[in-house]
């Protein structure tokens, strides 16, 4: 875990440039995994140098995998085919990486070795049945605490069997998870999502040239195939350019470029709810790159008005609220976001932390079982806590761009694992932000 870390915002600024955020999250530990149980060598550029997928890639070198990298987001994996991993001298500590602890549940479960998984305090309080249960359906044995939560203990030497599962939340992660264990599994592993979720996993696995079977809201693998290793380009991650896309749409005479931002259909709610909300965002040369839809992102700043978040939006969107609540609170009459449950077991619960950031800040927000009702209005300056969230911590530095007063946002440091050098890129937007003890 970093030290501690504020940030503390000037008010006022605006955005302007041509940026190119980090890279995908999402895409970075997938990179690791499948290029880990590849045959052959998988080089990846673009990889996202932060303390998550760090996490990931030091859990498959623990594991006897040989990594070079990263060097300037490049990183050769010398993959070691489906049967090559070697038991961990100890737990893998995954610090505050839900996705690195999901999805290495899957794959362990199916390894000939036992395994235990641990993490920072946040991840230690996040829900982990919803992977341990369908895993259990498969056959594997994976324990969690009486609570449900980390550590997990995942015993190995287990023949797994496929399963027909129908996800009860849309969760990428347990997809993932489970598509994972399939590819170790007897027969069929089939996942149903009652909406669509991100599908990097089934493009990469393609990428990796193994066979996926895809329907509207079906993905079925069967176990026994392998991996052949391949180049990744990871893209800069639309998670991370959500922070400018909204802090250019609030800015007065903002008018940013953010470039080769991955625009995968399955991550671009924040695009279309901005748009809703009176933004104007072009989105430019969009093209193919690994399997991967790509384009520049112009935002130029814009009165925004509040509406009701289209429930479909929701999974879309899933890790962008904490910066579209700010687009919210600087928009014309009420928002209303339903439909949004998941938010209260992400780092933090997502629906109370912003409320309650927002509120110190002067905005009239009310918290609901699952999102959230926000009245635009004037922010004030003040102190907020981040509680250990990166993506909340971000958001509130853009409040700063419209607040009429300092803000000083608290914990901050955890936003070394999505986006180093966040600080430095916003100030070389515009954003008054510095990082202080
Ligand atoms: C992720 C899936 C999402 C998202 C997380 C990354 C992934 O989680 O919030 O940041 O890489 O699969 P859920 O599957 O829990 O919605």
């Amino acid at each position: 875990m970093s030290e501690e870390k504020n940030f503390r915002i000037q008010p006022g600024g605006t955005l302007r440039g041509t940026l190119r955020v980090p890279g995908d999250k999402s895409i970075s530990h997938r990179s690791i995994m499948l290029g880990s149980l590849a045959e052959g060598v998988t080089e990846v550029s673009g990889f996202l140098e932060g303390e998550d997928s760090l996490a990931t890639l030091n859990a498959f070198r623990a594991m006897g995998i040989a990594i070079e990298g990263p060097h300037d987001g490049r990183v050769v994996i010398h993959g070691v085919g489906m049967q090559g991993l070697q038991a961990p001298a100890g737990p893998l500590d995954l610090g505050n990486s839900g996705t690195s602890m999901r999805l290495l549940s899957g794959l362990l479960a199916a390894q000939a070795f036992d395994c235990e998984l641990i993490g920072d305090a946040s991840l230690s309080r996040r829900p982990m049945r919803r992977v341990t249960e369908p895993l259990a359906q498969m056959g594997a044995h994976v324990e969690t605490t009486a609570a449900g939560t980390p550590p997990l203990r995942v015993r190995g030497g287990t023949v797994l069997q496929g399963i027909d599962y129908e996800l009860p939340v849309p969760s990428a992660q347990v997809k993932s998870c489970l598509l994972l264990a399939g590819l170790y599994a007897r027969g069929k592993t089939c996942v149903t999502e009652p909406a669509p979720t991100r599908d990097h996993t089934e493009r990469m696995l393609e990428g990796f040239g193994y066979p996926v079977e895809r329907s509207a809201s079906r993905v079925c693998v069967a176990g026994g195939g392998r991996l052949r290793g391949t180049r990744i380009d990871v893209p800069a991650d639309i998670s991370s350019a959500a922070f400018f896309l909204v802090g250019a749409s609030i800015a007065p005479g903002a008018e940013l470029t953010l470039e080769h931002v991955g625009v995968n259909p399955t991550r671009t709610g924040v695009i279309e709810i901005l748009r809703r909300m009176g933004a104007e965002i072009e989105v430019a040369n969009e093209r193919v790159v690994g399997g991967e839809p790509v384009a520049d992102l112009h935002v130029r700043g814009r009165e925004l008005h509040g509406i009701r978040v289209p429930e479909d939006q929701v999974p879309l969107a899933i890790d962008e609220f904490p910066a579209l609540f700010v687009a919210a609170a600087c928009a014309a009459g009420e928002t209303v976001l339903t439909g949004a449950r998941e938010l209260r077991v992400k780092e933090s619960d997502r629906i109370q932390v912003m409320v309650d950031g927002l509120t110190a800040l002067g905005i009239e927000a009310r918290a609901t079982e699952d999102g959230a009702v926000i009245q635009g209005g004037q922010m004030v300056g003040g102190r907020i806590d981040s509680h250990g969230d990166h993506r909340i911590a971000m958001a509130f530095a853009m409040a700063g761009l419209r607040a009429s007063a300092e803000i000083t946002a608290e914990d901050c440091a955890n936003v070394d694992t999505s986006f180093p050098d966040f600080c430095a890129l916003a100030r070389q937007a515009g954003l008054a932000v510095s990082e202080v003890p």
